[in-house]
């Protein structure tokens, strides 16, 4: 054990042989709050929400910049009321969502209210709020003037677009299927076809009670470059300016390009190896051609192979900074608008970071329940956790490789590889095939980057309950979503009366 500090990003560091989250030590974070437990860093938040704003206005002089963070990747109301206390606006997918949106105080003028196939309710709550709605499909137009007309108020909407994207030929990462991201993109229901908006944007200009506010954009995280970025901007304002010479020389007042930005240590789509039809078409007919010299045989050149095969490296490579991402995509929006004559002067600019806000505020801390090991008839390790992927289920739907640290031995030196698994009956593979030192029960993993898409996403597979998440403000951790008991987990469960007389009928069966 060092007194010495090792700084690892805003929130993490290493002190005195413990992962620190700001001023906190995590192994007394498991020791006070048990585990598994969720830990969100409010410092790391706040910056990231000041990087984003700061960055985007300072490469959009023309006009206003309003960061609108999806809330659908961490909803809880404390980090929420945090970023409304930031001058945040919010996208919103669901009724539930801009009830959180509302109740932290987000001026609704700057709550975007997205998504397919919205009820007339909670089109009619986001009108009476104020909120802008973000349209997703032809028919929805019509609703909202509708009620619109019922409420006798003005609805504030913006069409949300499917441009082509051509220019963008690399393969996504969107997808379990090798494609290029133009298809991968297609393959995304959201948005308005374009052989639909041309007409439909002509209704709504002449519709008294809708204001047609401009357009929305968003994509997903297809690619973690700046190129991507560069050349969804050039599409998009070119969608832009046939929508404008379509409608008599419409101009946008505002224009969203979602999110899609990545966490910088980027875990996506990362335990997707691509050189696996390659590598399955070569070894698979020499794995069963080897059968003829027998099982032992075949068994130890199948466990020096696999070795080569499976081992997996979580990201170590950076993603680009928000600074740049802002830099590049403001430029090549920029160049575009000029390009096809559009106006900028007094064009609001909006953004929906929802991955790259939050994702690094958080970390997952589980401890080592056990380990097992095999010899034969291949070589084996496996480290088990007290948590499990379904409390982690967005990171196993977008095939997250997490990196990770051992917060009570973080200097450890790697002595073999294992799969780090889950404590559900599934295999549970949470990390698989990695380099991990001696680890014992006891010890205590801080899974990193887990602070979206994945607490909102837990679920209670083989009666877990789902663990709490704690807020970390420099030296202080406070609770911000209690852990669930077993009664939670049964909560709703109805039992009918004919049903509660198990024990005679068992008897009389
Ligand atoms: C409309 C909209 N905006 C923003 C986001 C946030 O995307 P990300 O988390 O990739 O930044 C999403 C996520 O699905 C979305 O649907």
């Amino acid at each position: 054990m060092g007194n010495d500090v090792k700084i690892l990003d805003e929130s993490l560091s290493i002190r005195n042989g413990h992962l620190y989250v700001e001023e906190c030590d995590t192994v007394e974070l498991v020791e006070k709050f048990g585990s598994p437990v969720f830990v969100l860093s409010e410092k790391m938040l706040r910056s990231n929400i000041r990087r984003f704003k700061k960055s985007f206005e300072d490469n959009w002089p023309e006009g206003k910049v309003t960061v609108m963070p999806a809330i659908k990747a961490n909803v809880t109301l404390s980090t929420r009321r945090i970023l409304t206390q930031e001058g945040a606006g919010v996208d919103v997918y669901s009724p539930g969502e801009l009830m959180a949106a509302l109740d932290s105080g987000a001026d609704p003028e700057v709550i975007s209210v997205n998504g397919g196939g919205k009820t007339e309710e909670h089109i009619r709550n986001s009108i009476k709020s104020g909120c802008r709605i973000t349209l997703d499909d032809v028919d929805e137009l019509y609703v909202v003037e509708k009620v619109a007309n019922q409420l006798d108020m003005k609805a504030k909407v913006r069409f949300r677009v499917r441009p082509d994207f051509p220019n963008l030929w690399r393969p996504t990462a969107f997808t379990l299927e090798l494609v290029p991201i133009d298809l991968g993109i297609q393959a995304y229901k959201s948005g308005i076809p374009t052989e639909h908006l041309i007409e439909l944007g002509k209704q709504a200009l002449k519709m008294k009670n809708i204001e047609l506010m401009g357009f929305h954009l968003h994509t997903g995280r297809h690619h973690d470059t700046l190129w991507y970025w560069e050349g969804m901007m050039k599409q998009y304002v070119k969608l832009i300016a046939t929508l404008k010479a379509e409608w008599g020389g419409y101009e946008p007042k505002e224009v969203s390009i979602g999110g899609g930005f990545p966490i910088p240590r980027d875990p996506f789509g990362r335990m997707i190896n691509r050189a696996d039809a390659p590598l399955f078409m070569v070894f698979f007919p020499i794995m069963g051609f080897l059968r003829i010299f027998g099982d032992k045989a075949r068994y130890k050149i199948l466990s020096s192979v696999m070795q080569l095969i499976l081992n997996r490296t979580p990201n170590k490579k950076l993603a680009s900074t928000i600074e740049e991402f802002a830099e590049a995509t403001m430029d090549s929006f920029r160049k575009a608008m000029l390009k096809h004559k559009l106006k900028m002067n007094g064009l609001h600019f909006q953004l929906e970071p929802g991955r790259s806000l939050y994702g690094n505020c958080g970390v997952h801390l589980s401890t080592v329940t056990k380990t097992k090991h095999q010899k034969k008839p291949i070589v084996w390790n496996w480290v088990l956790l007290d948590t499990t992927y379904f409390f982690l289920t967005g990171g196993t739907y977008e095939q997250h490789l997490h990196d990770f640290i051992w917060a009570n031995k973080p200097e450890a030196k790697p002595v073999m590889t294992a799969d780090i698994v889950g404590t559900s009956c599934y295999g549970d593979r949470m990390i698989p095939e990695v380099r991990v030192p001696d680890v014992q029960p006891g010890d205590i993993i801080a899974i990193l980057d887990t602070g979206a898409y994945q607490e909102v996403s837990a679920s209670n597979f083989n009666a877990l309950p789902r663990p709490a998440t704690i807020l970390i403000n420099g030296s202080s951790a406070e609770i911000i979503k209690k852990a669930e008991t077993l009664e939670d987990v049964f909560r709703r469960d109805i039992v009918p009366d004919r049903l509660k007389t198990v024990d005679k009928l068992s008897k009389a069966v």
